[in-house]
């Protein structure tokens, strides 16, 4: 087994504070978190889209598809080592996987904040305490106001009559388990920096102009 002290931290001679001038701008993370269906990936797409316009450097890191790389099953792995290598390393939706998940996405997303760029993350993340430990990792690789948690407030009703990939009937159905607000707990923010109130009629573009207005307020932008 690995002993922990053989690994020793390299200081690096470019900062943080050189990538952030060299780019013109502060590197935060934008967390957006809510149900499935809630809207958060569009609202974080548009996001970054209003923000390109600006000419702000981005990165936005989706649950799904971030789900099909850094946590997905190594299919290639699978073949040589077996079914139980897979499932060892690919993410599911159990809470310790759920930890799991949002633990390597916070450092991946401060890793992304430190190089400089804003830094948008779209995931259900239910539990706040885990939310609670990346705004932790984001802080300490950086300071206090770099992490923006934002709520995307809609309804289940909302989301479960959107349906969009057909999850909730198959939740319903008992064909998905542990299913965010229907077999799963959902812990919505307490005091999160951006509140997007779920009603139907706020668009993707509105909702995106409110956190970009916040961002703007808040000097980020
Ligand atoms: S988490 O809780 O943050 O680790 O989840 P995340 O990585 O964001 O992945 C959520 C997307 O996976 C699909 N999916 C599920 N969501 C919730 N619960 C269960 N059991 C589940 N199974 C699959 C779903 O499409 C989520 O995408 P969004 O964009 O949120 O709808």
């Amino acid at each position: 087994m690995t002993n922990p002290s053989d690994i020793v931290w390299h200081e690096q001679t470019v900062d943080r504070a050189a990538r952030e001038a060299n780019l013109g701008q502060r590197g935060v993370v934008v967390w957006f978190t809510g149900l499935s269906g809630c809207g958060k990936s569009t609202v974080a797409n548009e996001l970054e889209r209003q923000l390109n316009q600006l000419g702000r450097a981005t990165i936005l890191l989706d649950g799904d598809n971030i789900r099909h790389g850094l946590c997905a099953p190594p299919d290639g792995l699978r073949d040589e080592h077996g079914e139980e290598f897979a499932s060892r390393f690919g993410l599911g939706f159990g809470a310790i996987d759920r930890e799991e998940n949002i633990r390597r996405i916070g450092s991946v997303a401060a890793l992304m904040a430190s190089a400089g760029l804003i830094t948008l993350t779209a995931f259900v993340s239910p539990y706040r305490r885990d939310r609670d430990r990346v705004r932790k990792i984001v802080e300490a690789s950086g300071s206090a106001g770099d992490f923006l948690e934002v709520f995307v407030d809609t309804p289940l009703e909302i989301c479960e009559a959107r349906d969009p990939k057909g999850l909730y009937k198959k939740a319903r159905a008992g064909e998905i388990k542990n299913f965010t607000g229907i077999s799963d707990p959902y812990e919505a923010p307490e005091q999160p920096e951006i509140h997007l109130a779920g009603h139907a009629e706020a668009t993707p573009s509105e909702q995106a102009a409110e956190v970009l207005a916040e961002l703007t307020r808040r000097g980020i932008v």
